[in-house]
């Protein structure tokens, strides 16, 4: 114990010392990993989080005080010097007996804990302390006996129900009045199965305060198992970084020009410019936009989601086309983070309208849209007037689903 640390009025007793032999495995019961972790390891956790100062006594089987001292020291941290593993004994009484043994001199209250209780939470050692500290006396936690209780003779035979309103299943952490229970170990001659049944049978009196279901002893394979997924309900795997949840996606498109069309690119209508031939209005922005989200989302292009026959199409403009998609992509999860598109032409002259066209397309996508223009120096059939191309990039995201819910009211189906 450091200097500056105050001398600590509470120990815990977390013995550890058994074989495990309902458990089976190979090594001592505390040993055992539990997630990827010792279950006395696991035990330490509340112990180490108490706002008290707090003397911490570990009981290990002789055979592994030096790998208790290894993962205590590694639980305790800073506070290691509060710490100390000592061998126990043949039966659990006989380890508490060895933690009793090395308590320091300021301690007034003991609370004896089985490192086979892995979840204890820390509520539970406030409790018991804060009732010690309350009435003067031993305090255990129970929960009430849900089962119907029969006591039966060594044949088999039932002899008679009891009143499971009389019985609690109790458990650890047992706290006491540290004098009460040393004194109580001095004057017992046989064993008990817990410390609050040895204060009893010298003439003490204990309070049943709330215990937790947490507090489980582990026992059998089944305990570790059921233990085993109460820690991964609690900690699902954790989510690779936020880039795993982004998604880029690419999409093009050309239309050839046709005099006898208006023109509608980028969501805008152009007027007393040659149009762009095509089922719908031709807007070879939308759509490459279009293409490179559902690419993103992996969910095909825009030929295979809108029927490129459907004669409720004709004419449809960029906002049908990208109210569609976006839904789609809301029912698989995502949603746009941004895109980019270029338009590759000779014309209209994209620049002057420029921001109108990305205020167009970041509305109805809702995310910010930007669009460029370029030409291909009279390369090609942008280059020769022909047609106009257009290629876009989408970053999208995961969020949560929605429900598939109605397709937009815009005459479009998904193929
Ligand atoms: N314990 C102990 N020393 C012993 C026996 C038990 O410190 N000689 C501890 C165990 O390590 C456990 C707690 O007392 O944390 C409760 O005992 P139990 O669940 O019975 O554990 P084991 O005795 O190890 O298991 P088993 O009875 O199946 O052999
Ligand atoms: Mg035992």
């Amino acid at each position: 114990m450091s200097a500056s640390t105050p001398a600590p009025r509470v120990a815990i007793i977390i013995v550890a010392a058994g074989s495990g032999t309902r458990l089976g495995e190979p090594i001592p019961k505390a040993f055992v990993e539990l997630d990827g972790r010792s279950i006395l390891s696991r035990s330490l956790d509340p112990v180490f989080g108490l706002a008290e100062p707090t003397q911490v006594v570990v009981v290990a089987p002789s055979s592994h005080v030096q790998r208790a001292r290894e993962i205590v020291a590694q639980a305790a941290g800073p506070a290691s010097d509060a710490c100390s593993v000592v061998a126990g004994g043949d039966s659990r009484q006989a380890s508490v007996a060895s933690g009793l043994a090395a308590l320091v001199s300021s301690i007034e209250v003991v609370l004896v804990h089985d490192a086979a209780r892995a979840l204890a939470p820390r509520s539970l050692f406030e409790r018991v302390v804060a009732e010690v500290d309350r009435a003067g006396r031993g305090a255990i936690p129970g929960l009430a006996v849900t089962d119907t209780i029969k006591r039966v003779d060594a044949s088999g035979t039932v002899l008679e129900t009891v009143d499971r309103a009389q019985l609690s299943a109790v458990q650890t952490p047992q706290a006491f009045p540290r004098a009460e229970l040393v004194a109580a170990y001095g004057a017992v001659d046989r064993e008990f199965t817990d410390d609050a049944a040895l204060i009893q049978h010298v003439g003490g009196s204990v309070a049943i305060v709330e215990g937790d279901p947490l507090a489980f002893k582990v026992t059998t394979p089944w305990d570790l198992r059921r233990a085993q997924q109460l820690l991964a309900e609690a900690s699902p795997p954790a989510r690779p970084s936020t880039s795993a949840f982004l998604r880029t996606g690419v999409g093009t498109d050309a239309h050839a020009i046709d005099e006898g069309q208006p023109l509608w690119l980028a969501g805008l209508f152009w007027p007393n410019e040659a149009g762009l031939a095509g089922h719908s209005d031709g807007d070879a922005v939308a759509h490459a936009l279009c293409d490179a989200l559902l690419s993103a989302a992996g969910l095909g292009d825009i030929g295979g989601i809108f029927g490129v026959d459907d004669p409720r199409l004709d004419g449809a403009h960029a906002d049908v086309f990208l109210t569609e998609t976006l839904r789609l992509l809301a029912v698989a999860g995502f949603a746009p983070s941004n895109a980019s598109v270029q338009l590759v032409g000779n014309r209209p002259r994209f620049s002057p309208r420029k921001a109108e066209a990305e205020k167009r397309l970041t509305t109805l996508l809702g995310c910010p849209v930007s669009v460029s223009a370029t030409t291909t120096d009279s390369l090609g059939f942008t280059g020769r007037g022909e047609g106009i191309a257009a290629i876009a990039t989408a970053l999208i995201r995961e969020v949560p689903r929605t429900a598939p819910g109605p397709v937009t009211e815009h005459p479009v189906h998904a193929a």
